[in-house]
């Protein structure tokens, strides 16, 4: 019997590999004769290197070199090494000049013999600066005095304006304002950054924790002046980006060059502490809110100003104010996004970049709102409810945020909550109940893919795009298995690797629904191969039979009306001289970004528990519900969704980079001083999907579910704890101090 294969909660096909420790990532390769490469980090935020003392670096057992500014390779490409208006090429350091723009950038490499041996000739490095006071970064609601100095320079970001926001306000009866601030958030993946590269005569391969193995090989080809084909990139396992490892940045080239230096395979991986400021992290924001409404809950203005930082070298601003824009139906409103420059790395896409702090800031004003009209905040939201895209003045191909709304507040019990602050408690616990909408646009990227019948009746697939921990391989393998009748376990799919048909970058939940949707295309087109071959051959009981009357089921090509009337693929490609059928397909959005607002949406819902005394902050109870089209595997999704929510915890109470004004030095880079939340730190948490049919989306039908679990979960909690607490609380990360 065939099995039910869409929304099939099976399990991740690469689990044992993963669970038994023979899953292999960047950094378990090995290559004969492989050295070591440690970085050395900058110790000044601002000014230039004078000298480098290495004499006692090289005097030391096993080393082999030290790559700094004078010996390092020239970098061919460097004119192309300047801001881009691809977010992902991001300008490197690779020591071709002594400028030292932040603290903790890389400034030179020890390789060794061992990987303790670089180590030890690292710490050994002396260094002499011309030091200047670094531009201190912004200080994210601890003193918001200062002036942003420029316009970002993307697309989204310009100043946008719909009707007259003065008009609104005026005729509002209420009119909130408030600031709300978020600080520098740091990604810190299980799997630091890491790479192995080694050249053969002008060929490159690199075993690189990457995001996105085409968009390195791209990168560094042009870097180094060479042709794409010499340059491959494998990434067949990843242990988390979350944007991260979207980009490509300065150690990815900084492995190379050395190994060239040195004529050996390096292996590189960063130090957890150098993963704070040179492989991105989320800039801290101030935005100011302002909300008119009529007593009736309609709102009459929203604006949403936003100012982020960028380093001095290059740009990347936080688009916090996008969804504002569109996620009511205020008819005046107003957003801008302006940039300050500060000594620090450039910041980078973290986990729904802009979405997560934009909303979290969107949707504690409107909780705000909610209280100064004393109004239901699921009634106040539906009331300014949009049934179109007010900012791009379309229809949505599908939106169920009212079903979110509904089904969420019921699995949560909302009718429970009694709206006073400070009104719920247990014992010395303050229990708080709070909610937010939750939303992630649908992005989609050209990808290819490949999809084989062999003559043994088993498929393979290949697509260059890779599994970041997501559960890529598992539902690329259902999909595939779906449209060609096929059990997954007949299905092969082999990614993470360039030599494979070029595909997107794993990021701004596009996976799915783009290679997704190159899969879904190349399995239609052979299977349709397959089907003529069939009702073309006399020999086949399938003989003349019209196209749409064919089916694949079970292995087998067979008529609607009769399954018995059909044969495998087996005997088919049998007859026919043994011969692979494959059809490749190159998948790219047609014109439904033109004629539709593409987007997920849920509605999350939160539990605090607070100790009145001590201001301890739990969060006992999390429900998130989503529409995000088609769920093509129950047990991922859910996992990608509870992810998010995580994420969600750990953004509203624990993250927090501390960046040290004076010299820009990042104080807790590491995972003991930088926290996130353990399993103690979560207790009931859900997370659910409401079905959605949106055919007009992509060929998948898919909408994306890496980042919308942490969008509304951090506004959710800030909500919950202003319920129990009676204070609003609009910095993060919510700790004790604030609440008591
Ligand atoms: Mo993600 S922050 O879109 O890689």
């Amino acid at each position: 019997m065939a099995k039910k294969l869409i929304g099939d909660p099976i399990d991740r096909i690469d689990g044992d590999l993963k669970v038994t420790g023979r899953a292999r990532y960047s950094a378990d390769m090995k290559r004969p004769d492989m050295v070591y490469g440690v970085l050395v980090m900058s110790s000044i935020g601002n000014g230039r290197i004078r000298s480098f003392d290495t004499a006692e670096t090289l005097k030391m057992p096993g080393v082999l070199t030290v790559m700094s500014y004078g010996n390092a390779p020239k970098v061919a490409g460097i004119n192309k090494n300047k801001p881009s208006e691809v977010a992902t090429d991001r300008v490197m350091s690779l020591f071709q000049d002594n400028k030292v723009h932040y603290n903790n950038q890389p400034i030179a490499m020890v390789i060794a013999d061992t990987f303790e041996h670089a180590v030890d000739g690292a710490a050994r490095v002396k260094v002499t600066y011309e030091s200047q006071k670094p531009k201190p970064p912004l200080p994210a609601g601890r003193n918001n005095t200062f002036t942003p100095e420029r316009l970002p320079r993307y697309d989204d970001q310009v100043d946008t304006k719909r009707g007259n926001l003065k008009a609104g306000l005026s005729g509002a009866s209420t009119k909130v304002t408030e600031t709300y601030t978020t600080p520098t958030q740091t990604h810190n993946a299980l799997e630091p950054h890491a790479l192995i590269a080694y050249w053969e005569g002008e060929k490159l391969t690199m075993y690189n924790a990457t995001q996105g193995v085409s968009g390195v090989q791209k990168r560094i080809s042009e870097l180094f002046g060479m042709p794409k084909e010499n340059v491959r990139v494998i990434a067949q396992f990843v242990g988390g980006g979350f944007g991260s490892k979207g980009a490509t940045w300065s150690h990815v080239m900084l492995a190379p060059m050395a190994a060239k230096l040195v004529g050996k395979p390096v292996k590189l991986v960063l130090m957890r502490e150098h993963m704070f400021g040179m492989v991105g992290w989320r800039s801290s924001t101030v935005q100011k809110m302002v909300v008119g409404t009529k007593k009736d809950g309609e709102f009459t203005a929203l604006s949403h100003d936003t100012i982020s930082q960028t380093s001095a070298f290059d740009e990347f601003a936080e688009p916090a104010g996008t969804i504002s824009r569109m996620m009511y139906a205020s008819p005046n409103m107003e957003s801008t996004h302006r940039l300050i420059r500060a000594n620090i790395g450039t910041p980078s896409a973290m986990r729904a970049p802009g979405e997560a702090p934009g909303v979290f800031a969107l949707e504690s004003v409107v909780d705000e709102v909610a209280y100064a009209i004393n109004m239901d905040p699921i009634a106040l939201r539906l009331k300014n409810y949009a049934e179109t895209d007010p900012h791009k003045n379309l229809p949505f191909s599908s939106k169920s945020l009212r079903e979110c709304y509904q089904q969420g507040a019921e699995r949560f019990g909302w009718a429970k909550r009694t709206p006073e602050p400070r009104s719920m408690r247990e014992g010395n616990e303050l229990i708080g109940m709070g909610m937010a909408s939750s939303i992630y646009p649908v992005n989609r990227a050209e990808s290819t893919a490949l999809v084989r019948i062999k003559p043994d009746g088993k498929v393979q697939v290949e697509t260059g795009t890779q599994d970041i921990g997501t559960g890529t391989y598992t539902v690329m393998t259902q999909v595939a298995a779906d449209v060609l009748g096929l059990s997954p376990d007949d299905v092969t799919l082999s990614a993470g690797d360039t030599r494979f048909p070029e595909s997107t970058t794993s990021g701004g939940s596009r996976t799915t629904a783009s290679t997704g949707s190159a899969v879904t295309q190349a399995a239609q087109a052979v299977l349709k191969q397959a089907k003529q071959l069939a009702y073309k051959d006399k020999r086949s009981p399938l003989f003349n039979v019209a196209e749409a009357e064919i089916v694949a089921e079970n292995g087998r090509l067979q008529t609607k009306s009769d399954p018995r009337q059909g044969e495998t693929f087996v005997s088919l490609l049998k007859r026919n001289g043994s011969k692979p059928l494959e059809a490749k397909m190159l998948s790219k959005s047609a014109d439904e970004k033109d004629n539709y607002s593409l987007n997920a949406f849920g509605s999350i819902f939160a539990e605090v528990r607070i100790d009145e005394a001590l201001g301890r902050i739990r969060v006992s109870r999390m429900i998130g519900t989503f529409a995000a089209g088609r769920i093509l595997n129950a047990k991922t999704a859910r996992s990608q969704i509870l992810g998010g929510m995580i994420w969600g915890v750990s953004m509203a109470l624990l993250e927090d980079t501390l960046i040290d004004p004076r010299t820009g030095r990042v104080m807790n880079p590491n995972l003991a001083e930088y926290h996130v939340p353990v399993n103690a730190d979560i207790e009931e948490i859900d997370g659910f999907f409401i079905e959605e049919k949106d055919e007009t989306v992509n060929p998948a039908g898919v909408k994306g579910i890496g980042e919308i679990g942490v969008v509304g979960s951090v506004s959710a909690i800030a909500n919950a704890v202003y319920h129990a607490t009676g204070k609003r609380i609009r910095d993060l990360p919510i700790t004790l101090e604030k609440v008591l």
